[in-house]
This record gives C-alpha cells, sequence and structure tokens, in this order.
C-alpha cells in the first residue's frame, strides 16, 4: 500500500466514525419499522371516506395515516404494524375497499434515506461556500452548528437569533439575512420561511437551510435577481421549528410528526404544531386523543415551540409580507383557509395569483407540478394551523403552507438525492413571488 491510499484509508476510518455518531448510537433504542407495511387505500365513496377518517380518530388500534383522506377518488397512504394489519384489512374489506400494499417492509424505505456518506461536520462548515451544500440530511446539532459558522463568516449579512427554546430546551435558532435599512432608513418588508414543524418531513429544513445558502451565494457571486431579493425584502428563515421532534427523527422514532411535551403519566407524547394556533383551534381535522398525529394539545398555544413562533411573528407583523411554511409531501402550494371548505379569505384571489405565479415557475425550469389552492379544499379541513393563524391573526396577507416533493414515490424517506432540485425549485419560485409582491407592495405606497 503506498502512502496516499494508506492516508485515504485512515480517513475515510475517522470521517467514518464521526459521521456515523450521532446516528447510530442509539440503535439499540430506535424504532424498527421491520414489517411495517404501507397500504394505499382509494376511498371510492363518501362512505369510504368517512370510514376512514374514523380510523384516523381512534386509538385503539396502531395506524399511521401518510396522507390523509381528502376526497373521494384520492389516494390515502396508511403506514401499519404487521400485528396490526390484519385488523385494518378486514375492516377496509368490511366497508368495501380495495386497498394496494405499496411497500412490504417501510425498514427498508426509510433505510435508503437515511444513511449518510462519510463527510463530517467539520467539512460541512468548509464546504458549505463551495460547491456542497446541503447534499444530505443533517442532525439538529450539526445544523446549529453551521448556522453559526454561517453567521461568523458572514456578520454584517446574517445573524442567528434563537427566538424561544423547546419543550426539552432546545434553541429555536433563526437566521435573519438581511443588507440593512431600506430607502431612507425604513425597515424593510420582511419574507418568513419556517420547516420542520413536522419533525419527519425532513426535506422542509433541509430546503430552509439550502434557500438560506442559495441567497447567500446569490449575494456573493452578485447575482443581480438575488441581490434585488435582498434588496426588496430582509429574510427571516427558521430551519427546524420542532427541535425535539427533529432530534427524536434522528434517534429514535423517524416516523415521529408532533412535538416532545408530555401530557400525563398515562398519555402519550406530544402535541401537532400545525393544529395547536389559537385560530378555531381543535374545531376539526384535529383530533383529541394524545396518541394521534393529529392531536391539538391541551390548549391553544401549549407548545413553547408554537408560542416562540407566534410572539415573534406578532412582534413582526408589520414587517412580514410573506409568510412560507414548508412541509412534506404531495407537492402543493396551499393557501388559507385550512380550517373551512365553505368559506375562502377575502383575499382569496390575490393568494391564488401570487402562488399560480410561483407555481408556474417551478413548472417552467423544473418538471414538478404543484397544484395551488386552498388547504381545506385541496387537502382536507384541519384547523389551529399555523397559516390560517398568521393570516387571520397576524395580519400577514399572504401566507402559505408548501408540501414539499414528492407526489408518492419516497413519500416521507425522500432520499437525499432530492434535496437540491427540491430546494432550487422553491426557490426559484420563492424569486418570482418575491418579485411580484415588491411589485404589489411599491403600487400601495
Ligand atoms: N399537511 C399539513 C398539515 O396537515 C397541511 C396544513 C395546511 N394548513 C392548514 N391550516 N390545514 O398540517
Ligand atoms: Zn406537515
Amino acid at each position: 500500500m503506498n502512502v496516499h491510499a494508506y492516508c485515504a484509508v485512515v480517513v475515510m476510518v475517522i470521517f467514518g466514525a464521526n459521521g456515523q455518531l450521532d446516528t447510530n448510537r442509539n440503535e439499540e433504542q430506535r424504532k424498527s419499522y421491520t414489517g411495517y407495511k404501507l397500504l394505499e387505500v382509494i376511498p371510492h365513496t363518501r362512505m369510504h371516506l368517512s370510514k376512514l377518517r374514523q380510523l384516523m380518530d381512534q386509538d385503539r388500534i396502531e395506524l399511521d395515516f401518510w396522507k390523509e383522506p381528502s376526497h373521494v377518488g384520492r389516494s390515502v397512504d396508511v403506514m401499519v404494524s404487521s400485528t396490526v394489519f390484519r385488523r385494518l384489512t378486514h375492516y377496509l374489506k368490511k366497508h368495501g375497499m380495495v386497498y394496494k400494499i405499496q411497500n412490504h417492509n417501510v425498514q427498508s424505505l426509510l433505510q435508503n434515506a437515511n444513511s449518510r456518506s462519510r463527510r463530517s461536520v467539520n467539512s460541512l462548515e468548509t464546504d458549505f461556500y463551495g460547491d456542497i451544500y446541503m447534499y444530505e440530511y443533517h442532525t439538529y446539532s450539526e445544523i446549529q452548528q453551521l448556522l453559526n459558522s454561517i453567521e461568523t463568516t458572514y456578520p454584517l449579512l446574517c445573524k442567528t437569533m434563537v427566538i424561544g427554546k423547546s419543550f426539552e430546551k432546545r434553541d429555536l435558532r433563526l437566521m435573519k439575512i438581511s443588507t440593512g435599512k431600506g430607502l431612507n432608513g425604513t425597515a424593510k418588508p420582511s419574507v418568513w420561511i419556517d420547516g420542520g414543524i413536522h419533525a419527519r418531513e425532513w426535506i422542509a429544513p433541509a430546503t430552509a437551510i439550502n434557500i438560506i445558502h442559495l441567497l447567500i451565494r446569490g449575494y456573493v457571486t452578485n447575482d443581480t435577481v438575488v441581490l434585488k431579493m435582498l434588496n426588496d425584502f430582509d429574510w427571516y428563515i427558521l430551519p427546524i421549528s420542532n427541535p425535539d421532534g427533529y432530534v427524536y427523527t434522528w434517534t429514535t422514532d423517524r416516523m415521529w410528526r408532533k412535538t416532545r411535551s408530555i401530557n400525563g403519566i398515562y398519555s402519550c407524547r406530544g402535541v401537532d404544531g400545525n393544529r395547536n394556533f389559537d385560530f378555531h383551534w381543535r374545531e376539526t381535522g384535529t383530533s383529541y386523543n394524545t396518541c394521534a398525529g393529529t392531536y391539538g394539545g391541551p390548549e391553544a398555544f401549549s407548545e413553547p415551540e408554537t408560542r416562540a413562533i407566534a410572539d415573534f411573528v406578532l412582534k413582526n407583523n408589520k414587517s412580514i409580507k410573506l409568510f412560507l411554511q414548508l412541509h412534506s409531501y404531495g407537492q402543493y402550494w396551499l393557501t388559507p383557509w385550512g380550517y373551512t371548505a365553505w368559506t375562502v379569505p377575502r383575499d382569496h384571489a390575490d393568494l391564488l395569483y401570487l402562488a399560480r405565479l410561483g407555481r408556474n415557475t417551478i413548472r417552467s425550469k423544473y418538471t414538478s407540478h404543484y397544484l395551488v389552492g386552498t388547504a381545506a379544499r385541496m387537502l382536507y379541513p384541519a384547523s389551529g394551523g399555523t397559516d390560517d393563524w398568521v393570516y387571520s391573526v397576524a395580519g400577514i396577507k399572504y401566507a402559505y403552507t408548501i408540501e414539499l416533493r414528492d407526489i408518492g414515490r419516497y413519500k416521507f424517506a425522500l432520499p437525499a438525492d432530492y434535496i437540491q432540485p427540491t430546494s432550487e425549485e422553491i426557490f426559484e419560485g420563492i424569486k418570482t413571488v418575491t418579485k411580484h409582491l415588491k411589485i404589489e407592495l411599491d403600487l400601495k405606497l
């Protein structure tokens, strides 16, 4: 073996050990999805739909709806353990529903997206302004280090702010990107982007981080479009709005969705952050059962994470003109209302208009297609959502929820190869949206 080859081996061993440190440490405690199946059920009648919705709400059998029942004819994805599988299929058959097994072993699906290469935290930092941004998923602590190192590298442009703490006392670390005051020294309008309120939707924090990266890269390379975005708006980006949940998906249960707050000794843990906002709280599409994925909490804003976001948004609601919350999956660009499909908000037409502009840009530059419409109509009515509260209570007109890739092939287990295209297409959409938003704001002056 020559010297170089020897070095390479040593480096690989060190990086290998490093890279796996926080992923493998808890291997024994990590929940295994071996034998779990993923079913696709298509409700063909309204009766089917209501039978599926009934399943969602009850706590006797362990079922996890990855894609909730929404419309007649629209598929539902549900994950089920091998022990409950028979009972579920019996129930489906009894009510005249057919199902397809999409995956016989969810564990194998998760393994693809979970595996990570040998890159270490250190190389992540130094690589950030080369070509490598986030090409793979990173842990909570890596992302915190990354945000801090960006701040150190670009102190005039980037500032991290801790806007609150999670239930387990982790920082809610936000990145503010600003080129300074606007005309006449007045504060600029701003854009808010957050990701990861649902812990298992890993593509959301990854995309948020890459949006930070793309803004900085555009600034550094004097990209005229990006310079204008930065000139016109300040940016508040919170990549991980549910840190405890995110950590838990790395250490213990990849499919965890909620926060990790304690609901009482005999209850399940966690609250769905996107059912916890104080607007039509716990009315529809949300559960009273602490074990359910859509549990709305004991009261509105029971979670320190949602309260911190709400406080920050209220404090800055004069400046924030565009609010984007990233989720996955399904590829939707959603507008309020989420809580009802019966009415639309006053600004419905404008909300749709801007969303469609963004969506059209994405479609023309990439092949991905995002559906635009109100959350309640495109998906299902669900109240207590961030978007509805931001729109109605905080009074921010352009409040959106974006469901990122994909449309069902990999679902939550979206392989890391898709991080880059997903981030870039959303960034293109945001370029168009902020350009038109600026025009609207100028017309109002
Ligand atoms: N998938 C998201 C959720 O279920 C969609 C939220 C849309 N907004 C709403 N207010 N329902 O939380
Ligand atoms: Zn979500």
